[in-house]
C-alpha cells in the first residue's frame, strides 16, 4: 500500500485537460465488442477499470487494435460472444460488472462467470439478476446475491421493467439485454440518472425513445457504429474542481469536460453553494441526443455557503458527494445530503468511508442512514485518511490535504489508479507551496 502526504497549498493554478470518461468508456468497449464491423474509439480511458473492460471483450472475443490515439474495436455482434471457461475477472469495475451481463443474457445456449476483486465481490448484483431473469436469463450469484455470478444466455423476451432505485448501470444493463429481445422493451427509473447507453445506443441507430422516466428500446439485429468521441471525465475533473474551490487565491481552467445534464448535478450544486465555476452546461430535455457535449470550465475560489442535496439530484451527482462533503466543511452553515443510501454500495461503503474519513481529518460529520450532515468550520486540520481501497477516497483526501492547514497522508493512494491515474502528477503542474 502506498501512503502519499499531500502538504498544504498556497494556491492553485493553471489548468489541465481532464482524463476520459470512465462511464463512456466502459459503454464503447461493451457496444464495439457487440457491433459486427469495426467501431474506432477516440479518446478511451487508459486506467485499470476501464483496461478490465477490454480484457473482458476480448475474452468474449473481441479483438483490439491501436491506431495511433484511437483503439479500434473488431466486434463479434449481438449475440456471437465466445463462451469463455475461464470466469470474466471484472477487477474492481461495478460497472463493467453490471452492463456486460445485459449483452451476455442474449448468448441463447451459452453461460459466463463473472468475478472480480474483494471490493467487488461486496458489491450486489441481484438489481441486474431480477430484470434479466425476467427477459428469460439465468442468473445464479454467491449468496442469491454477490460475486461470482453466471449469467446463463437465453432467447430473451421483452419486458416492462420499473425499476426500484435510480441506477444508471441498471438501467444501461435492461437496455443492452433489450437489444438482443424480440420487441419493445421499456425501462422505467424513478429520477433521472446518467443517460450515456442511450445517447450511445441512438448514435448505433437503434429506435430508443424517452418520455417522462421511460426509456423504450426496441430489439435489433445489429448495431451500426462508426466512431465513438469519449469527452473528459466530469467525475475525475470534480476532484481538482473543488480544489480550487476551497485553496484560497486559486483559478484553474479544466479543458475537454463532459457536461451532460446528467453528469453535471455536482456542478449545479457548488453554483448553490455559491462556488464561481463559469462554462457552458447542457440544459435538459426529452430528446436523446447522439453524442456528448464538451465544455471548459473556469473554477475560482471563494466563499461557500451549505446546501441540502434532496434525493432527486443523488443520481446526477453520485460519485462526487464525497466532494459535496468536504466542500460542506469549508462552507458557512450546514450542508446536508438526503436520499443517498446507494452510496453505501459503491467500492467502499461512502457514508461511512467519508464520515470517518473527514471526521479524521478533523470535520464536523455525521453519516445519518441515507447521507450526512457537514457543519462548516471554515477549514480543516488534516491528519490520516485511509482509502479503503476506493479511488474516490483516496481523490478526496489527497484534495483534503491542499486545502488543510496540516497536510493529509493519504494511506493507499494507489487507488487512484482505476479512474485517473494522472492525478497526482495533474495536481502537483497546478500547486505552489505555501
Ligand atoms: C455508473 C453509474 C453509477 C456510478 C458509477 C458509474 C455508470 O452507478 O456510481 O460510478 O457508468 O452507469 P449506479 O448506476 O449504480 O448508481
Amino acid at each position: 500500500m502506498t501512503t502519499v502526504r499531500v502538504d498544504p497549498a498556497a494556491h492553485l493554478s493553471g489548468e489541465l485537460t481532464t482524463p476520459a470518461d470512465k462511464s463512456l468508456s466502459h459503454r464503447a468497449a461493451i457496444l464495439g465488442a457487440m457491433a459486427s464491423g469495426p467501431v474506432r474509439v477516440r479518446g478511451y480511458l487508459d486506467a485499470a477499470d476501464t483496461n478490465s473492460t477490454l480484457a473482458a471483450v476480448q475474452q468474449l472475443g473481441a479483438r483490439i487494435e491501436r491506431d495511433g490515439d484511437a483503439l479500434v474495436i473488431r466486434g463479434v455482434g449481438l449475440r456471437g460472444a465466445a463462451a469463455s471457461e475461464e470466469p470474466i475477472d471484472v477487477g474492481n469495475a461495478g460497472t463493467l460488472m453490471r452492463l456486460l451481463p445485459g449483452w451476455l443474457a442474449a448468448q441463447d445456449g451459452r453461460s459466463f462467470t463473472l468475478d472480480g476483486d474483494a471490493s467487488i465481490r461486496r458489491r450486489p448484483v441481484d438489481r441486474i439478476a431480477e430484470p434479466l431473469r425476467r427477459m428469460g436469463a439465468g442468473v445464479e450469484a454467491t449468496d442469491g446475491r454477490l460475486p461470482p455470478f453466471t449469467v446463463s444466455g437465453a432467447r430473451l423476451w421483452a419486458v416492462t421493467y420499473e425499476m426500484p432505485v435510480a441506477s444508471a448501470q441498471v438501467k444501461s444493463c435492461v437496455l443492452l439485454a433489450a437489444l438482443g429481445a424480440d420487441g419493445e422493451t421499456t425501462v422505467s427509473e424513478p429520477a433521472p440518472s446518467r443517460d450515456h447507453t442511450e445517447r450511445m445506443l441512438a448514435a448505433a441507430g437503434v429506435d430508443v425513445r424517452r418520455e417522462g422516466r421511460h426509456i423504450t428500446v426496441r430489439g435489433v439485429e445489429e448495431l451500426a457504429l462508426d466512431e465513438l468521441v469519449v469527452p473528459g471525465d466530469p467525475s475525475s475533473a470534480a476532484f481538482p474542481l473543488a480544489a480550487a474551490l476551497i485553496v484560497p487565491g486559486s483559478r484553474v481552467v479544466l479543458r475537454g469536460v463532459g457536461v451532460n445534464w446528467t453528469r453535471s448535478g455536482f456542478v449545479r450544486i457548488v453554483q448553490r453553494m455559491g462556488g464561481d465555476v463559469r462554462g457552458k452546461l447542457e440544459e435538459p430535455g426529452d430528446e436523446i441526443a447522439t453524442s456528448e457535449p464538451i465544455a471548459d470550465l473556469e473554477v475560482v475560489a471563494g466563499a461557500l455557503q451549505g446546501t441540502v442535496v434532496e434525493p432527486a439530484e443523488v443520481p446526477l451527482a453520485i460519485d462526487e458527494l464525497p466532494l459535496v462533503a468536504l466542500l460542506g466543511c469549508f462552507a458557512e452553515g450546514e450542508t446536508v445530503v438526503r436520499g443517498a443510501q446507494e452510496l453505501r454500495l459503491k467500492e467502499s461503503d461512502r457514508i461511512a468511508s467519508v464520515v470517518d474519513g473527514l471526521g479524521g481529518l478533523g470535520a464536523s460529520i455525521e453519516a445519518t442512514d441515507d447521507g450526512f450532515v457537514v457543519t462548516g468550520t471554515g477549514g480543516l486540520r488534516g491528519g490520516t485518511i485511509k482509502t479503503h481501497g476506493d479511488h474516490r477516497l483516496a481523490m478526496l483526501g489527497a484534495v483534503a490535504g491542499l486545502a488543510s492547514r496540516e497536510g493529509v497522508e493519504v494511506d493507499g493512494m494507489e487507488a487512484a489508479e482505476v479512474s485517473y491515474p494522472r492525478f497526482e502528477t495533474d495536481l502537483q503542474s497546478l500547486f505552489t507551496s505555501r
